[in-house]
């Protein structure tokens, strides 16, 4: 890898974290894909060399568990999960270059050689190790075949992962209190062989890589502790049938963590083989050659499994000799109408049934993307979801679209003859600009409003320049519309990485030549057609009733369906994220700048501050606000010792309605952020009474 700016002359390879074959899909689950197939959708618009690959996780007791349940064979069912989400992912535009699976020819092959390869080495030993087994059963209990407590934090966990508390892996024989999930009953230890790799052996590497990974900041420092603490080597083995054979006994499998990864290499392999080496060579990306030279790996996941993209996985490719990733993008949880989604409770808005309601694919990408920072948590509600759709979609971007084009084939049959004007054509570089500096800042959600951005600039342009009003003699009018169909092209561009149908319906629109879904940047200031018929318009607004509609399916079925059965796929439900706290969401709604001013915010300056009987929380203020001194009653003694107060400029909003706190009169309110109420203060010094604009 390089750390050389997108795009850069080596080929890029975008991943999605592989599925596991063993249940629906919901949209919670699109985020990851959704993200990834923007992020590499945008690589290519910038000229960058990308294959956008993944495929379903067959293997493991993720699959084998459901299947148990089903009675029948781990293969039979995850091959139909697969063939489900293969057909499922083009239907929200998520267009890998390949998307194959974990127990196909290809991966067997090139996982047998990549552990083959790591025995070589000399990473691969084998050791003695306690494993769960169920005596009524007769069977070793691997992985998700064993519950108990987590021996870190204590709290309930899975055979090797601790789900419901810290989150860590966990090693054959770590769970405490083991109890088999086959038949219910405690499980013991038995002593048996298995296989190492020597993870511990890379610990210098894994700390140098952790300092060059770029990536969201989330994947880049939670691994830290494990690298840096004590670093336990990784059992590859398991007990069982299904998965893929460990080369040198039969007897065992592979875990499934690592054939799965592994994929990533073998779908870049599928793809090379079906388009040929010259558009695409897998072995430049992921082998470096004799100067070093490699490709960018860029790896999208969900933040459940940071730890195996930044330790386990980097450490086989190192041992290996394949090239590191460069950048690990980890996405935050994802709750729905504030809850989690319990896909044993059919608390989710599945796929289909989101297709099915006659959305938009666009609507759901664009929500998805942008409605929070990618390593953010976000939640879906279908309230929020039409208030941004309405606002971001239809008003802005479609409104501008229909309006400029409606106005340039009426008037001109098309693009009216004029020159791309200086403002505009600044207005568009910095737009896309913008989107460029979004893929090097792995930011999905700079990549989605680029184009939103920018219709926002036409739709102020428009209105400022009024051009219904202008003189077509001097032209005016005909540069104003020109521009504004420069603009929609541009939009069009922009938008194919975030909302790739609509982007293609505004190109034919504007009866713009070849296809926006492999044009470049630069396309953004090529000149539009001379000749385009009257526009389409490109979104639908979703309606009131259908929000009250679809909240209300979705509380019913909640309530009815039973809520006794475990919930057994893969989805993460949210916990509390250790390293950075929750941001909260932006509001949706605007207001306008009248409304704004009717607030009478200032600068005050505290005289005096009392506490109150009985209230630990509160302080009663005397504030100097220019005009008057006001009392104020607020909620800021977490932070702020009272005998320092006095003296200290504050922000007050002075024109809020009298209010009565523990019998106490406050008249205005004292600015704070947070929990921790962090006073607002000025920068400069402006004096109490000053208005703040
Ligand atoms: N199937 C795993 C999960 O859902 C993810 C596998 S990602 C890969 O948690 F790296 F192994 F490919
Ligand atoms: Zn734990």
């Amino acid at each position: 890898m390089t750390h050389e700016k997108f795009p850069t002359d080596t080929p890029a390879v975008v991943t999605c974290g592989l599925p596991y074959a063993n249940g629906e899909l919901h949209i919670g689950h699109l985020r990851t894909y959704v993200g990834g197939d923007i992020f590499s959708r945008a690589l290519k618009r910038m000229g960058q060399q990308t294959a956008f690959v993944s495929g379903s996780d067959m293997h493991g007791t993720p699959v084998a568990v459901n299947a148990a349940e089903e009675g029948v064979s781990p293969e039979k069912f995850a091959l139909r999960h697969h063939e489900q989400y293969k057909s499922t992912f083009p239907q929200f535009d998520i267009e890998f270059d390949n998307y194959g699976h974990t127990d196909d020819e290809t991966n067997t092959t090139i996982t047998q050689s990549i552990v083959t390869g790591l025995i070589n080495e000399g990473y691969v030993y084998e050791k003695e190790i306690p494993v769960a087994y169920d005596p009524n059963a007769d069977q070793w209990l691997p992985d998700r075949f064993v519950e108990g407590t987590c021996p870190y934090c204590g709290e309930h966990a899975r055979g090797d992962e601790c789900d419901e508390g810290c989150g860590r892996h966990l090693e054959p024989g770590e769970i405490e209190t083991p109890v088999s999930t086959i038949t219910d009953n405690k499980a013991e230890y038995r002593s048996r062989p298995h296989q190492f790799f020597a993870v511990s052996e890379l610990q210098s590497y894994l700390s140098g890589f952790l300092d060059r990974l770029e990536g969201t900041a989330n994947a880049q420092n939670q691994p830290r502790e494990w690298v840096e603490g004590e670093l336990q080597d990784w059992c590859i083995t398991r007990d069982m049938d299904w998965g893929i054979d460990y080369p040198e006994d039969s007897d065992l499998v592979l875990y499934v963590w690592v054939d799965a990864p592994i994929e990533y290499v073998s779908s870049t392999m599928q793809y090379t083989d079906t388009v040929g080496s010259d558009t695409f060579d897998w072995e430049a990306a992921w082998r470096p050659d004799e100067d070093g030279d490699d490709g960018e790996i860029i790896h999208i996941i969900g933040r459940d499994i940071i730890q195996h993209h930044t330790v386990f996985w980097p450490a086989m490719l190192r041992a290996v000799g394949y090239t590191e990733p460069r950048a690990v993008m980890a996405s935050g949880f994802i709750t729905l109408e504030g809850k989690g989604f319990s896909t044993s409770r059919n608390r989710a808005v599945w796929a289909d049934e989101y297709l099915d309601e006659g959305f938009d694919p666009d609507m759901l990408r664009y929500y998805l993307a942008t409605n929070g920072g990618f390593q953010q948590d976000v939640d879906f509600s279908w309230a929020k979801f039409r208030e941004r759709v309405n606002s971001e979609l239809v008003n802005t971007v479609g409104n501008f679209a229909y309006r400029s084009l409606l106005f340039a084939a009426r008037e001109y049959n098309g693009t009216p003859e004029a020159s791309l004007s200086e403002t505009v054509d600044t207005e568009i570089q910095s737009a896309v600009d913008r989107l460029r500096e979004g893929v090097n800042a792995y930011s999905v959600r700079d990549i989605g409003t680029a184009a939103i951005r920018l219709a926002q600039f036409g739709n102020e342009y428009i209105q400022k320049h009024e051009p219904w009003k202008l003189d077509d003699e001097n032209g005016q009018k005909a540069q104003v519309i020109r521009d504004c169909v420069q603009i929609s092209k541009a939009i069009a561009v922009l938008l194919e990485p975030v909302a790739p149908s609509a982007a293609s319906r505004l190109w034919d629109d504007i009866n713009a030549t070849g296809s926006v879904h492999t044009v470049q940047l630069e396309a953004a200031f090529d000149p539009p057609a001379d000749q385009f018929e009257q526009p389409t318009e490109l979104f639908e607004p979703i309606e009131a009733e259908r929000v009250d509609e679809l909240t209300a399916k979705l509380a019913d079925r909640t309530t009815t369906e039973s809520s006794t059965d475990s919930d057994s796929t893969s989805e993460s439900t949210p916990t509390e994220e250790s390293d950075s706290p929750a941001v909260e969401s932006l509001l949706e709604n605007q207001v306008d700048f009248d409304t704004f001013q009717s607030l009478d915010i200032r600068v005050g300056e505290i005289q005096q501050a009392t506490p109150i009987e009985g209230a630990d929380k509160l302080v009663k203020l005397q504030v100097d606000i220019g005009v008057e001194t006001r009392q104020i009653v607020a909620g800021i003694r977490q932070l702020h010792e009272i005998d320092e107060l006095p003296g200290t400029r504050i922000v007050v909003v002075a024109n809020l309605e009298k209010t009565e706190l523990f019998g106490v009169e406050s008249d205005g309110m004292v600015l704070a952020a947070g929990e921790d109420a962090d006073l607002l203060t000025t920068h400069g010094s402006a004096l109490p009474g000053t208005k703040i604009k």
